[in-house]
């Protein structure tokens, strides 16, 4: 199971990677927004951390960088990606799963360059992803669960699919929009590759009352003996 950083912002990305060892990030359109930087800042800003924490290449610590939105056709979102990712080898090209979306993401992966389809809802969607050969499938999570959804079905289905028709491995499912560790552990149970969160949820998946609790009586017990 790898864990990899929602967020566009440096201090939240070096204190996940550094604190707990994330594997890599997917940024989206809010999160550039949200660190404050421009869009291509942002790039020579994660490229410069990749280097300080010598995580460069293409086998190493996926960043996911968002193309723009408001692309439909494949040729656009193409150009777009082939720049995107001439400017490191860790950057995967994140493109909506929407039919110009689809061929780009074949075409990128045709040249080497690594997709992550994203704004999947359904298993219908994550098996066009897989068969045009997307690295990279995002399921959201978060949004079908705040809408009432249980979301363990759905990526079970789609981790079954990709089991039968031999696309596991190939195409990784990134669980995105993970909100609550709960959802982080059913995903995990149902067969996800991977799980994309924001910070908070990481640290609140360290808390538990026992931990704390324990921490307590462990800490009376050992300052009520002689250590040396
Ligand atoms: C995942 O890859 C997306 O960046 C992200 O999870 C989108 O959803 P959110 O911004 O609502 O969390």
């Amino acid at each position: 199971m790898k864990y990899f950083l929602d967020s566009a912002k440096i201090e939240e990305i070096r204190y996940a990677f550094d604190t707990f060892g994330i594997d890599g990030v997917t940024t989206n359109p809010k999160h550039v927004m949200n660190s404050g930087k421009s869009f291509y800042a942002f790039l020579e800003e994660m490229k410069d951390w990749l280097k300080e924490n010598h995580l460069e290449g293409k086998e190493r610590f996926p960043v996911s960088v968002e193309i723009d939105p408001n692309f439909t056709d494949a040729k656009d979102m193409i150009e777009m990606g082939r720049k995107i990712a001439a400017l490191s080898e860790n950057f995967v090209i994140k493109i909506p799963c929407i039919e110009g979306g689809v061929t780009a993401a074949r075409k990128l992966e045709e040249e080497g360059i690594r997709t992550n389809l994203t704004l999947v809802f359904s298993p219908a969607q994550a098996i066009i992803a897989a068969k045009n050969g997307s690295m990279f499938v995002s399921p959201f999570i978060g949004w079908k669960e705040a809408n009432g959804e249980d979301c363990r079905q759905y990526i079970k289905d789609i981790s079954t699919i990709y089991d039968n028709f031999g696309y596991k491995g190939k195409t990784e499912i990134i669980c995105a929009a993970v909100r609550t560790p709960k959802q982080m552990v059913d995903c995990a149970v149902a067969g996800a590759d991977i799980i994309t969160a924001g910070l908070d949820v990481y640290l609140d998946s360290f808390k538990h009352a026992f931990t704390t609790q324990g921490v307590g009586i462990f800490c009376d017990a050992w300052n009520n003996t002689v250590t040396e």
